[in-house]
């Protein structure tokens, strides 16, 4: 399939590791000249060395996205560097969680500011370019947290629900000039976050967190959990020119865990 991304340039936030850093790599493959977005200079570098040896030369660009005004100078890079903006991957996101009967507003505030507050500024901020195009791919990472609360999740939860709904609000407001905006939700994923997120517990339960990960993947109908590359190959093809025909919806990747139908 002929995805026709050659030439296109994407912004990844949270490009330097894990889900962000593997949508970077997988768009670099296929032509797209991406810009990173993180706060650690030298794991920005890395990734960038990556990307430059897989496709035309990226760039990274240092900031912490939980204010307008560093969206606003990741954003202004890349059209600086490039020229425009054909692609936006909103994947950043670090949300810490505690059991509800202990959990503090400021870290539902806290996930909101960094992950839903970003995605949506991000977005308004690169619309304009895509539009001047009349082509344009938003893509959102939330995560099945959004739509399966537990009493251990409701911070990230809180966050990529909210996403859920922006992504259907700004999908209706820029169908017409030819940008789709869609949204991913994977579940657990083989990255450095899905180790914070279930070290606590493995803690709580005197285990070897990689045994624990491995244990909830035998839970799954996958048998195993996401590999973030394989979050990548989704996106890429939702970035893509192949994906013509859809606008505001979700997938869930969560190795089938998800009961609800579809
Ligand atoms: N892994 C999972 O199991 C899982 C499941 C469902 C959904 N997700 C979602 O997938 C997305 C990516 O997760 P991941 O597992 O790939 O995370 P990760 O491996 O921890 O990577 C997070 C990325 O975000 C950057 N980042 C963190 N805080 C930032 C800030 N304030 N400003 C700018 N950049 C920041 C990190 O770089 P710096 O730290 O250097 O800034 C890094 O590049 C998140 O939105 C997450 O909620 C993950």
């Amino acid at each position: 399939m002929d995805l026709g991304l050659n030439g296109k340039r994407a912004i990844i936030t949270g490009g330097s590791r894990g889900i962000g850093k593997q949508c970077a790599l997988a768009l670099a493959r296929e032509g797209v000249h991406v810009c990173i977005a993180a706060r650690t200079q030298e794991t920005l570098n890395q990734a960038l060395t990556e990307i430059n040896q897989t496709g035309p030369k990226g760039h990274a660009v240092a900031a912490d996205l939980t204010t307008q005004a560093n969206c606003e100078r990741v954003v202004q890079a890349a059209i600086d560097r490039f020229g425009g903006v054909d692609i936006l991957v909103n994947n950043v996101g670090a949300a810490r969680n505690a059991d509800i009967l202990e959990l503090s507003p400021e870290l539902i505030e806290d996930a909101l500011a960094l992950k839903t507050y970003s995605y949506l500024r991000m977005s308004q901020l690169v619309i304009p370019s895509m539009k001047e195009n009349r082509w344009g791919r938003i893509i959102n990472i939330a995560g099945s947290a959004g739509t399966s609360p537990t009493r251990g999740n409701i911070p990230t939860g809180a966050a990529n629900i909210t996403i859920l709904n922006i992504t259907r609000a700004l999908s209706d407001a820029v169908a017409a000039d030819g940008i789709l905006v869609n949204t991913v939700c994977p579940g657990l994923t083989n990255t450095g976050r899905a180790r914070t997120q279930q070290g606590a517990r493995a803690e709580r339960e005197g285990r070897d967190v990689e045994e624990l990960l491995q244990a909830l993947g035998q839970e799954l109908p996958a048998g195993r959990i996401a590999e973030p590359e394989e979050v990548a190959n989704v996106v890429t093809f939702l970035a893509s020119e192949a994906c013509s025909y859809m606008f505001g919806t979700a997938l869930y990747m969560d190795g089938g865990k998800r009961r609800a139908t579809p």
